[in-house]
């Protein structure tokens, strides 16, 4: 029989060896001749598989809708900064990316995670974000700087319209909405934000379609593929507010000291 040497790598979501590269078994030719769009790029790449049409569109929806959120957030006053101190655009790239975490923009694992866990053992709402407050943790998904029960976030409100018409089953979301009721009886600013609507809307997206088995999707949870999203997303922003500084030329940046309170 054949002797192989051990392997020092193991890869299993591409293949270049070929006349043309595949992604997941299915040839650039065909991906490109079936008019196929980058959330079904992400669905093979990413969890190895062709996803129906209306996941990869929900897919596509986040990427356009987290892809950016003005100047002043966490990851593109980085990004603006650093770019205004002459870096590359790797560099000015990455900058902002690092910002992204457990507040700004990478809650979506933890949402899921949390919902998922609270919604699977019948927690009630309020058992939900009375024991997450006993235990000092934040709801992950939950509240937002600007956004108010008042002021919803456009971005939540057009996810939950699309997974409405077009998931076979919202029952995560609605999960999430619950607690989002409840958590707005206890503060305005504790809005249901985009994290958690991508958070619970994904574990509708794993759970409904019917493309991945129980220890898939707690594989998908567990190891958190679901920050990929933001981080995909925001780097578009990213890249622009890049390029938007190097053709402004604005100079270096440096904080004004009546904006700081100088303390002992
Ligand atoms: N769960 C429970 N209570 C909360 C939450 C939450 N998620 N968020 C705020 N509160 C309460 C707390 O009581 C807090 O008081 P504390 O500071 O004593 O804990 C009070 O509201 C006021 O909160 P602030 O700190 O003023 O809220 P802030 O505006 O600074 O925080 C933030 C906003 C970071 C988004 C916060 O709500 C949070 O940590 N949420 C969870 C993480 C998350 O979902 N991040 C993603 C945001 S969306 C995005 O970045 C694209
Ligand atoms: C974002 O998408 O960057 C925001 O939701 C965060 C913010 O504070 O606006």
């Amino acid at each position: 029989g054949k002797v192989r040497a051990p392997t020092h790598i193991i890869s299993t979501i591409s293949d270049d060896r070929g006349e043309e590269p595949c992604y997941a078994g299915v040839p650039m030719s065909s991906i490109v001749e079936q008019g196929l769009g980058v959330g079904d790029v992400i669905s093979l790449l990413w969890f190895k598989r062709s996803l129906p049409r209306y996941c990869t569109k929900f897919i596509e929806i986040c990427i356009m809708l987290c892809a950016d959120h003005g100047p002043c957030v966490s990851g593109a006053h980085n990004t603006i900064v650093t770019a205004r101190a002459g870096k590359d655009l790797v560099s000015c790239l990455v900058s902002g990316l690092l910002t992204i975490g457990p507040r700004f923009g990478g809650a979506i694992d933890d949402a899921a995670r949390y919902f998922k866990d609270a919604y699977d053992r019948g927690l009630t709402p309020y058992e939900f974000v009375e024991s997450m407050k006993k235990k000092g943790i934040r709801v992950p998904g939950i509240g937002h700087r600007i956004k108010r029960g008042d002021n919803r976030d456009k971005r939540v409100e057009l996810l939950q319209l699309f997974a409405r018409t077009n998931f076979p089953s919202v029952k995560y979301m609605e999960y999430a909405v619950q607690v989002e009721t409840y958590t707005l009886s206890k503060a305005n600013n504790l809005v249901l934000n985009v994290d958690g609507a991508i958070g619970s809307l994904f574990l509708d997206l794993l759970a409904g379609s019917g493309m991945f088995t129980k220890p898939e999707i707690d594989e998908i949870v567990g190891i958190g593929y679901l920050n990929g999203l933001f981080v995909l997303a925001r780097s578009i922003g990213l890249i622009g507010h890049t390029f938007d500084q190097k053709r402004l030329k604005q100079p270096l940046y440096r904080h004004p000291w009546e904006d700081v309170l100088y303390t002992k």
